[in-house]
């Protein structure tokens, strides 16, 4: 097996723009000797400069050691010609998304490599087979996914075709450890395991919207307080771009067949086709100044509102009891006719518990006691609400020091639902068999900075309360886009964890 330890290791990258840059610079950090290429010499020496500009500043900031950073730098040669990969134990290719180019540049380095050479492109969304295709040995080929900026982050995905050998990945993976990063073994399917999985934050997010049950700041807001995601949906969406979202979006739904589970919305295609592209063009679901700072968006002025005297609490739910119990609100089950109901339902939207409880629809006001509300706390009434008792309910819990969102109804609010939609995604992949359970939630953590994999996102908030909150959204909207997947269905039947084995 090729041993990527050896002291004469040498990487190749092809494409020396911000990913061939990236995985050059952390080969180099990592001790290996690298040729890289760009079809535009320009480009290869200007990646170059920036890359001993980032090496620079790792010294500057006391990360790495001078001595170290001479030495790296004097192992980057930049190639003239593709021979000059005969000398490399493995190619990274990272050119442009385009699979002829590909297939052209495999081909050409399948002429000049060594016999246990290995060849891997960098792509984010072309099947790997489709790439090995164009080459004699397709069992030396695989996919090495990098992230993007790629020295800040730590996962790579090892991605297999059926042709792909056992051996490859074992050396692919070995060669990402000594390139300092994560590697997990990932299937060749469409978007791998991150850039599927990924899609159900943004995606559930898009439906909110295009329900109208909330705003993109509202989302966004959420999910950063209450589930503790690093960035609101909408604030990913703006960052990643229209341009680079949308289009994988598409890819990977077309991948699978259509699946609604995985299906965006017409407003992203309208953002993307109006170049609202987010943080790079000023303007997305949120609006930027020159330098990229988000800027805020338009403030509701305060509803004046009493607490009120009580509330009636048909479920005694303890949650409940104690926010009115910190506001100073009394609690009581039978209806007085008059004062506001509050019910915490979970996967029901409004209507759906206020019907089934025979409540007064025009005083039930519905509470989010889901994930984390200690600054945060969404609330939602049926149609037709009188209003009043949301305005109190929500001056009750103001009265708490908590922040208050309010929605249109919306079974599972917005919390319940993007969590239960990503958690549902992360089983089908499990079941799938895109990659090992514990490697599922560690790429995704690490991929995209999730505060837990999906199937821990499952196992915290309940295997069978989660199965349920499926239930219940697929029942609501009648949605095969809510269909349960039958991993988190037979953990949650079983009372086990969602990490399970099959
Ligand atoms: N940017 C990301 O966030 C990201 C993340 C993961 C994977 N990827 C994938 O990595 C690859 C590269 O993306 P990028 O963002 O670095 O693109 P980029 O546009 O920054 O760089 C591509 C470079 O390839 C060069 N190039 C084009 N054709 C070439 C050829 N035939 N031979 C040699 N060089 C050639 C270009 O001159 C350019 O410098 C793509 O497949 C992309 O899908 C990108």
């Amino acid at each position: 097996m090729l041993d990527v330890g050896a002291p004469d290791f040498t990487l190749g990258v092809v494409g020396a723009g911000a990913m061939g840059s990236g995985i050059a610079q952390v080969a180099l950090t990592g001790g290996i000797a690298v040729v890289l290429a760009d079809a535009d010499p320009a480009q290869a020496e200007k990646a170059r400069t920036s890359i001993f500009a980032r090496l620079d500043r790792l010294v500057e900031k006391g990360a790495a050691k001078p001595e170290l950073l001479a030495a790296a730098k004097s192992r980057l040669a930049v190639a003239k010609g593709v021979e000059e990969f005969a000398r490399c134990g493995v190619v990274v290719e990272a050119i442009y998304e385009n699979l002829e180019a590909k297939r052209k540049i495999f081909q050409a380095l399948e002429a000049v490599v060594a016999e246990d050479a290995i060849l891997a492109s960098n792509t984010s969304s072309i099947p790997i087979a489709s790439i090995a295709q164009a080459c004699k040995q397709r069992g030396r080929v695989a996919g090495m996914h990098f992230f993007n900026p790629v020295p800040l982050m730590r996962l790579v995905e090892i991605i297999a075709s059926a042709d792909t050998t056992p051996a490859v990945v074992e050396t692919l993976s070995e060669l990402g450890r000594r390139l300092g990063r994560t590697p997990v073994a990932v299937k060749d399917a469409p978007g791998f395991l991150v850039n599927f999985g990924g899609r159900a934050y943004y995606q559930e997010a898009l439906h909110i919207l295009q329900e109208n049950a909330a705003t993109a700041d509202d989302v966004d807001l959420v999910m950063r307080e209450c589930c503790g995601f690093r960035m609101g949906p909408f604030e990913l969406l703006d960052l990643t771009g229209m341009d680079v979202n949308y289009p994988v979006s598409e890819i990977v739904h077309k991948g699978y067949w259509y699946d609604p589970r995985i299906k965006t919305t017409p407003l992203h295609e309208s953002m993307f086709l109006a170049g609202r592209l987010g943080r790079k063009t000023g303007i997305g679901f949120h609006r930027y100044d020159a330098d990229g700072k988000k800027l805020p968006g338009p403030v509701m002025p305060p509803r004046q509102a009493s607490k009120p005297t009580r509330i009636i609490l048909p479920e005694a739910q303890e949650g409940l009891i104690a926010l009115a119990v910190a506001a100073g609100v009394e609690t009581v089950a039978p209806d007085d006719e008059a004062s506001p109901i509050v019910v915490a339902p979970w996967g029901e939207d409004c209507t759906t518990i206020a019907a089934r409880l025979g409540l007064d629809h025009r005083r039930t006001v519905a509470i989010d006691l889901s994930h984390d509300t200690s600054k945060r706390i969404t609330l939602m009434t049926a149609p037709g609400a009188d209003g009043a008792s949301a305005d109190a309910v929500a001056a009750m819990l103001a009265a708490t020091g908590r922040a208050v969102t309010r929605i249109a109804d919306s079974p599972g609010f917005i919390a319940q639902r993007i969590t239960a939609v990503i958690a549902n995604l992360g089983c089908e992949m499990a079941q799938m068999a895109l990659a090992d359970p514990a490697d599922i939630d560690k790429a995704m953590r690490l991929g995209l900075n999730y505060p837990l994999g999906p199937l821990g996102l499952a196992d915290a908030m309940g295997v069978k309360r989660t199965w349920e909150l499926m239930c219940r959204l697929q029942e609501a909207t009648g949605s095969d886009r809510y269909r349960p997947s039958l991993w988190l269905r037979r953990r949650a039947l079983l009372g086990l964890s969602a990490a399970t084995p099959a």
